[in-house]
């Protein structure tokens, strides 16, 4: 699907958006991104390169159960947030990607995250949220827990994580600016 509306917020000083990704936001540094974070995210199934991402992103745009979501800094894309409906009763599966060349540790992971849920709680009414993150992902668990994520459970390789859209807290240093429509007509 593609989100009517898009979330303006301020990362201290900084101007950002979070929106839908369209095929014309796939840049090199996105695809490079992917190749290199290869191990932690799910796409390998796929190839990837910029035709195979622009197909992926086609057929989210059209599905119903799909979004990806963009973090761009002025008009820069900095990462993405993909979410995936697991079940009719309001549960998404999330995934996130910072690209590599931003600072880890920043707090980047984490407004982008913050963003996206925001953004699927009050553009699509998304109730609640989970994600698998390898055990030994310390950054990812960081990131979804500092937004107010919780572990559920966990084996020798996968720690599970989730959050009730109500519970997502509010992050220093970060402020919702507001919503605002686009003129993005919404796909069903
Ligand atoms: C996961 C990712 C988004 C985190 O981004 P980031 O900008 O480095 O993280 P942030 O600076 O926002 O940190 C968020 C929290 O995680 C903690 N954290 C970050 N990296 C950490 C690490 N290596 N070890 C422990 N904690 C860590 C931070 O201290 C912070 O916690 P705090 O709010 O209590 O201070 C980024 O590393 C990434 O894109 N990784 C590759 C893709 C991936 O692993 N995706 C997860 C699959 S679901």
């Amino acid at each position: 699907m593609i989100l009517s509306s898009e979330l303006r917020l301020l990362k201290g000083n900084t101007q950002c958006v979070a929106r839908s990704v369209c095929t014309s936001d796939i840049t090199k540094e996105y695809i490079d991104s992917l190749r290199s974070n290869n191990r932690l995210i799910k796409y390998s199934s796929e190839k990837i390169d910029a035709n195979a991402q622009a197909n992926y992103v086609e057929r989210i745009s059209v599905s119903r159960r799909d979004v990806l979501i963009g973090f761009f800094r002025n008009r820069e894309l900095l990462g993405t947030c993909g979410m995936q409906e697991l079940s009719q009763d309001d549960l998404w599966a999330v995934g996130v990607l910072l690209f590599d060349k931003l600072p880890r540790g920043q707090g980047w992971g984490r407004a982008l995250l913050w963003s996206s849920c925001v953004l699927m709680s009050e553009a699509q009414k998304a109730k609640r949220f989970v994600a698998s993150t390898r055990t030994d992902n310390f950054a990812a668990q960081g990131a979804f827990r500092s937004i107010g994520f919780r572990e559920i459970t966990r084996d020798d390789t996968i720690a599970w994580i989730g959050c009730l859209a109500s519970a997502i807290e509010d992050l220093d240093g970060v402020y919702a600016e507001g919503f605002i429509s686009t003129d993005v007509p919404k796909i069903s």
